[in-house]
């Protein structure tokens, strides 16, 4: 069957299997291989991808319930060579360890900032409880988003008024950010 979807802002359109997973089309077709593959069972969030803005574990979506939605992966968090905040926050209160988990926490983190700019530690931590970390603890991620909250990114209009931003002047540019 043909599907067709937008993925970080580009349309994408390919022949597959009705019976291949989205997580599996995302990284063995499209190659984002940020979207991470764990438990398989619906348990770990690793591979959390946002569907038309709302968090959906893609080991448990099938490709085909994609056709026509738009799709966003850790890829297409930085944009114009920045880094998202959420990224930053991360960054900046070492909320991670090993960075398994991190793609599917960041991407929750991003939806929960759209929905709710400042949340609570409760809210993040009610945010985050369907996804598994198995070295943080929990406390860096929640401080990770919180950071993320404080510093929301400027929009087009804000930051050229604004000029050269110096708050993120030490950002990594998204090209040299590992999946
Ligand atoms: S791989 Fe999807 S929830 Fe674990
Ligand atoms: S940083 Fe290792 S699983 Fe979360």
């Amino acid at each position: 069957m043909q599907i067709s979807m937008t993925v970080n802002g580009a349309e994408v359109t390919n022949v597959i299997e009705p019976r291949v997973l989205l997580v599996h089309y995302i990284r063995d077709v499209l190659r984002l291989t940020g979207t991470h593959w764990g438990c398989d069972t619906s348990n770990c969030g690793t591979c959390v991808v946002l569907m038309d803005g709302t968090p959906v574990k893609s080991c448990t979506v099938l490709a085909a319930m994609a056709d026509g939605r738009d799709i966003r992966t850790v890829e297409g968090l930085a944009a114009g060579g920045t880094l998202d905040p959420v990224q930053q926050g991360f960054m900046e209160e070492h909320g991670l360890q090993c960075g398994f988990c991190t793609p599917g926490m960041m991407l929750t983190a991003r939806a929960l900032l759209d929905k709710n700019p400042h949340p609570d530690d409760g809210e993040i931590r009610e945010a985050i409880s369907g996804q598994i970390c198995r070295c943080t603890g929990y406390a860096t991620i929640v401080r990770s988003v919180k950071w993320a909250a404080e510093h929301p990114r400027l929009s087009d209009n804000e930051q050229a008024d604004a000029g050269p931003s110096e708050e993120f002047a030490d950002t990594i540019p998204a090209e040299e950010v590992r999946s």
